[in-house]
């Protein structure tokens, strides 16, 4: 290589081996090493997430938390003091390791089922109708249907309801109940999920006026609002109203909450927990199954345990 022809080398490749000396001769290897180096960062890093995506999908998907609540009220007869509700909701026509025996160690003096106890893709209710059969084992049960089980055929649901009045689950079809105790009472009521039903004006017509406990299960939680406006204008008062339909919001990042739920959208406002409006208090259930195919994400099983206290907290 001619100095001339040097010259145009180390302008044209400045890094070439060529071009040093000394001890700097071949830094590919060391280059390559660090490439591997950083190459094997990389696929820890991404397997190391992809674990823990799969083990949160996993626990998302299996575990049920069984979140206790203590709901006071001045309205609540004294006979009622200590009374125990578990909330399951949205079963979706799967059965769930663990579920009855979770729902049994709460103690429950009754359960409330707030709607899709089928699912409107696994249409074959035999395994809904399994778990029913085993819950009602557990408790009095009460029970409104969801948005599922109206999508169901009409035969299915027949079936269902069969299978309740059979195992003496009471389905509340635009209706109430009186629910006694010590020679008191307090209010179930239930509204089912056609949708000229979720004005509540069939119900509302005969519905008892007065300061009675009243306990309102409903499978959607954006109705909240509605329900205390129906209550009120029947001169009742809806005073714990149980709902779910909203899966948790399906991902639940922590310090957001819900990303998404049907009939309320992104960022929905009524997805987990215990919600309070005016006198009114409602309790939202993430559910124990997932619709059709789904799956949910940081956002795990949820039952509801509410005790109830007789005064002020
Ligand atoms: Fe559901």
């Amino acid at each position: 290589m001619n100095t001339e022809e040097r010259i145009n080398s180390e302008e044209i490749y400045p890094e070439s081996p060529e071009n040093r000396t000394g001890y700097e001769i071949n830094p590919g290897g060391l280059t390559g090493e660090k490439k591997r180096s950083r190459r094997k960062r990389v696929f820890i890093i991404l397997t190391v997430l992809l674990l823990l995506t799969v083990g949160e999908l996993i626990r998302s998907n299996n575990y049920i938390q069984a979140e206790e609540f203590t709901f006071f009220s001045n309205d609540l007869p004294k006979s009622f003091d200590g009374f125990r509700i578990v909330q399951v909701s949205d079963i979706h026509n799967r059965s769930i390791g663990g579920l009855v025996d979770k729902i049994r160690d709460q103690k429950p003096d009754i359960i409330v089922i707030t709607g899709d106890v089928a699912d409107a893709i696994r249409t074959d209710t035999d395994r809904a109708d399994e778990l029913l059969i085993a819950v009602s084992e557990v408790a009095p049960c009460y029970l409104v249907w969801g948005n599922h089980d109206m999508d169901i055929s009409g035969e299915e649901r027949t079936k269902m309801r069969e299978c309740c009045v059979r195992h003496g689950i009471r389905v509340l079809e635009n209706s109430f109940v009186s629910l006694e105790k010590g020679g008191e009472s307090i209010l179930i009521a239930g509204t089912d999920s056609d949708p000229d039903s979720r004005k509540f004006t069939s119900m509302m017509e005969s519905f008892p006026k007065g300061e009675e406990f009243v306990i309102w299960l409903h499978h959607y939680p954006e109705d909240f609002e509605r329900i205390i406006e129906s209550s009120e204008s029947a001169g009742s008062r809806a005073d714990l109203v149980f709902a779910g339909h909203a899966h948790g919001g399906l991902i639940r990042p922590p310090f957001i909450g819900g990303l998404y739920a049907p009939g309320q959208g992104i960022f929905p406002k009524y997805t987990s927990g215990q919600y309070n409006e005016g006198e009114s208090t409602m309790f939202v259930s993430r559910g124990v199954g997932n619709s059709g195919y789904t799956l949910r994400f940081l956002d795990t099983f949820h039952l509801v345990v509410c005790e109830l206290k007789s005064g002020k907290m």
